[in-house]
């Protein structure tokens, strides 16, 4: 790629709305803190663990996803680890993040969601004060029922009062296939009745019919991934028409094998086509990259021009869950930023 727009692309403010928090956890913090809390791991090494990383879909990366979370056990744990991926953001140049966490990861082990939430949120408190404004999004994990995730809603409604200012919304991931949207449509029900964002995984691996269910039974803000959407024209009309927002995060496709390669990434097709897409880093501590290398490697595959990079930093901006003054405060700053 063009080493000017590298550079352009590496210091414009962006925003970051798809990072699952436990996939920033690097691989030298699991092992610090297996250490710190005496988990053991199946790995005897930080490069035995790397090595494992060699995924061949969803379901391979999942595995060793959660394993690496097992070592979180307390406050301190999901700070430092919070604290670690506001560094990446800061020096990627995010100024506003919404990141996923996935309770019933800890939960199931016995932390408590209070504990989870608690280090998340003094880590983001910190990265505000230093210029990285962000929101947070519970996620349900879809391989298990829907009780669970009630049962795991019902018990964050103290904490949706408690971190108004932060925990803004609900979203649904983890094994795609088998698992439709529609499994959750009573507990998406309640979060939207609360008022609460909306999103999910899907077209990820699953089909468009997928996405479909999110927008019309789960009624999402925002899809994440949505990339299969491509395969139904009808599909990419209506999400180009009603401007839902595409959460994609190119690494994590190549990495997970929803492609071959980069350069058969069907992002510049749903941007041609007018559809919101914007860029991610996913799982960025597993698929190779934080939210900077996500812009290079699709830049560079597909051959973007300066606008249309242009079109997805403000899509990332304009996608966010922000008010319509912080929006144009943001907008306004990749302008000035842009035109120089
Ligand atoms: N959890 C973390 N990363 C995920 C992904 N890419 N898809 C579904 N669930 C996830
Ligand atoms: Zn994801």
């Amino acid at each position: 790629m063009n080493p000017t727009l590298a550079d352009k692309i590496a210091r414009a403010p962006k925003a970051e709305l798809h990072i699952h928090i436990e996939g920033s956890l690097e691989p030298e913090l699991i092992f610090a803190l297996a250490e710190r809390n005496g988990v053991k791991l199946a790995y005897d090494s930080i490069d035995a663990l790397r090595a494992a990383y060699a995924f061949t879909d969803l379901q391979s990366f999942l595995d060793i996803y959660y394993a690496g979370a097992s070592v979180l056990l307390h406050e301190a744990d999901f700070y430092d680890m919070t604290m670690a991926y506001v560094e990446r953001a800061l020096a990627d140049h995010v100024t506003h993040a919404e990141i996923f966490f996935d309770p019933q990861t800890h939960t199931e082990r016995g932390v408590a969601i209070e504990t989870v939430v608690a280090g998340i949120e003094r880590a983001l408190a910190e990265g505000e004060k230093r210029g990285l404004t962000s929101k947070l999004i519970l996620c349900f994990l879809r391989h298990l029922s829907e009780e669970d995730a009630l049962a795991t809603y019902e018990s964050a409604l103290p904490l949706f009062d408690q971190y108004a200012h932060r925990l803004i919304g609900v979203g649904l991931d983890s094994s795609e296939r088998g698992h439709p949207p529609s499994k959750f449509e009573r507990v998406f029900a309640k979060a939207r009745a609360r008022g609460l964002k909306l999103v999910a995984h899907a077209g990820e691996e699953g089909p468009p019919a997928y996405v479909y269910e999110a927008l019309d039974v789960l009624k999402v803000d925002r899809v994440d991934h949505g990339v299969r959407s491509i395969e139904d024209a009808a599909l990419v009309a209506r999400l180009a028409d009603a401007r839902i927002a595409l959460t994609v995060c190119p690494l994590s496709n190549i990495k997970l094998r929803v492609f071959d390669d980069m350069t058969r990434h069907t992002l510049k097709d749903l941007l041609d086509q007018g559809v919101a897409v914007m860029i991610n880093s996913d799982d960025p501590a597993y698929f190779g990259g934080y939210v900077n290398a996500n812009y290079f490697a699709i830049v560079d595959a597909l051959k973007l021009s300066d606008k249309e990079v242009y079109t997805l930093l403000k899509n990332s901006l304009e996608a966010s869950f922000v008010t319509d003054d912080e929006r144009a405060e943001m907008v306004a700053r990749l302008d000035a930023y842009w035109k120089q």
